[in-house]
């Protein structure tokens, strides 16, 4: 539970956490766990992108992040498309969630956090660090990993690994 929630909180503060979990890995959980401790409520909210062919349909990847999430339950759920601004806006939230795991990150996402801000001021982007130890881990290596035949234990959830065995056997 986040330092301010509780039966008195007079403005819980809500984020979101975008992303295109194809699929949620256990760095993505990592950050959620982290969330969840200083937000009052976090979504999670998935990419509708037409654009992109994704290994795991929309509804596959609502369903494996509705079950690794299950343990906290200030975690929602949802798909969006659209802006995010606008999204983050219609929910009610404050916050933009996303995860920085090396320098190389930070280029793109202080491009898209200040973009972000120019197209809505009062929406902050807050950047936290995964544990070291998924430092390296992406959904696009995992998805690679898993099509070329190596071991994707311990990078992602027991759920998502089985599923992955299925959709590249
Ligand atoms: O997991 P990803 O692919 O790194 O997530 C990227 C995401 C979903 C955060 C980004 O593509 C996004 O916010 N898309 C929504 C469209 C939008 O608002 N674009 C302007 C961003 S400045």
């Amino acid at each position: 539970m986040a330092a301010n929630a509780g039966p008195m909180q007079k403005n819980p503060i809500v984020a979101i956490y975008p992303g295109s979990f194809d699929p949620v890995t256990n760095g993505h959980l990592d950050l959620i766990e982290r969330g969840t401790k200083i937000f009052d409520r976090l979504i999670v909210a998935i990419l509708r992108n037409l654009e992109k062919e994704p290994l795991f349909s929309l509804s596959e990847r609502v369903e494996m992040l509705g079950e690794v999430t299950r343990p906290w339950s200030n975690v929602e759920v949802d798909v969006f498309d659209g802006l995010l601004v606008a999204y983050a806006r219609k929910r009610n939230a404050r916050v933009i969630l996303r995860g920085i795991r090396a320098i190389s990150d930070y280029e793109y996402e202080l491009q898209m956090a200040l973009m972000n801000r120019k197209l809505e001021s009062q929406i902050e982007t807050v950047f936290m660090m995964p544990a070291e130890a998924y430092s390296y881990l992406s959904s696009k290596l995992v998805r690679e990993i898993a099509r070329l035949g190596g071991s994707i234990t311990g990078l992602v959830p027991p759920v998502v690994e089985q599923r992955l065995r299925t959709k590249v056997p």
